[in-house]
């Protein structure tokens, strides 16, 4: 398909999502943003120094057996907007341990930020959810907490919170957690989007559920002609939410002439999962500057990438000269650009990566840095020996 024809179906998508949201006299699930990520880790407290000290997370709050929870130990961490859960098994065998045994570190669960938990369960299940758990409410002497659980693509979840009755410092179970050690954040404000990887062929089943049973539409699609080097391809949709607050991009691997990085962290992650979490900044420069001295490691982005940036996104405030020590990409749509860097994989696995994006107007995800991207992304799948 011709790039226009493309640019001009994806105006469409935005248009008809757009169109469909205004549409509906009413938001079955209105989400105010995103509440929580939970990580299931194999040491939750080693974990958490890692994002305190590389990432440039605050201790927030903590659970575990001084707080009565006794399976189970879990570490708040806060930056800005965005709120890291990571929880490790007290005991053996069990729902986390079997998930760490399987996934390896992963995201369990993507929690959703509402007004009414009970709610959002009712209309999600009837719509055909499945699950997770039935609304429950939670309380301590700061108030109470409901919440409720939907399943989602692979083992992941979606947890309703609703906590317009409650003050305390997460969750009641949970007390504030004082550090003596305080590392200055880096500048991550809140999470732009989170991708998922489904299996071969499960791409559209999974955007159909997140417009069917949540009430999403899709508002950009990449097909393998967009996103294809000499060997890996994939597919991908983006679906958001009726305010835009909440956008879930969707892969499935593709036909390439050697293995997919979806395809890959498919077979290490033992099935679908979040692929990686985009977290905003208002400077990214000095946002990566900050992680690369605290040890987060980069994708490398080949010098040439540079040659021809200005031809390609036009006029930009920042300095080439800048973005290229750094290795920061840049993309151009029609409301603006945007700049972005991946991580390397933050866990033992090839699975799961973070993205720092920093948005000029641009409303888009970096199409055209895609394969630029994917050569870098080849390149670390080559020293692994699984291409
Ligand atoms: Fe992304």
């Amino acid at each position: 398909m011709s790039t226009e024809i493309k640019n001009l179906e994806n105006i469409q998508n935005v248009t008809y999502g757009l169109k469909k949201l205004f549409d509906s006299a009413e938001d079955f699930l209105p989400l105010l943003g995103t509440d929580y990520v939970e990580l299931y880790v194999g040491n939750a407290k080693q974990s958490a120094h890692f994002y305190k000290t590389a990432f440039g997370f605050q201790s927030e709050a903590y659970a575990g057996l001084e707080t009565g929870m006794k399976d189970r130990v879990s570490y708040v961490l806060k930056q800005d907007k965005i709120r890291l859960v990571l929880t490790s098994p007290m005991e053996e065998g069990g729902e986390l341990n079997e998930h760490i045994n399987k996934h390896g570190d992963g995201v369990k669960v993507v929690a959703l930020w509402v007004d009414d938990a009970t709610k959002a369960w009712e209309e999600t299940t009837k719509r055909g959810a499945k699950s997770y758990f039935e609304p429950r409410v939670e309380k301590d002497d700061n108030g109470e907490v409901v919440r409720s659980g939907i399943h989602t693509y692979g083992e992941t979840v979606h947890i309703f919170v609703e906590r317009k009755n409650y003050n305390g410092v997460f969750l009641p179970g949970y007390r504030k957690w004082e550090s003596h050690y305080n590392p200055e954040p880096v500048g991550l404000r809140y999470i732009d989007h989170m991708v998922g990887n489904v299996d071969w062929g499960e791409m559209d089943k999974w955007c159909e559920f997140y417009d069917k049973v949540l009430g999403f539409a899709q508002i950009v699609s990449f097909d393998d002609n967009d996103i294809s080097t000499d060997f890996t391809a994939l597919m991908s949709k983006v679906m958001s939410n009726g305010n835009g607050r909440i956008k879930f991009p969707i892969n499935e691997p593709a036909d390439g002439k050697k293995k997919s990085q979806i395809e890959e962290y498919i077979d290490y992650y033992n099935g679908p999962g979040v692929q990686h979490i985009a977290v905003a900044t208002d400077n990214i420069v000095e946002t990566v500057t900050a992680m690369r001295d605290r040890g987060v490691e980069f994708l490398y982005v080949p010098e040439n990438y540079y040659d021809d940036l200005l031809e390609r996104v036009g006029k930009i405030d920042e300095s080439v000269e800048v973005l290229k020590k750094h290795g920061i990409l840049i993309d151009r749509d029609e409301e603006g650009y945007l700049l972005q860097l991946f991580t390397k994989p933050v866990v033992d696995r090839p699975t799961m990566f973070f993205e720092i994006i920093q948005r000029k107007g641009a409303m888009s995800f970096g199409k055209g840095n895609f394969k630029a991207l994917f050569e870098a992304i080849e390149r670390e799948q080559e020293n692994r020996g699984t291409l």
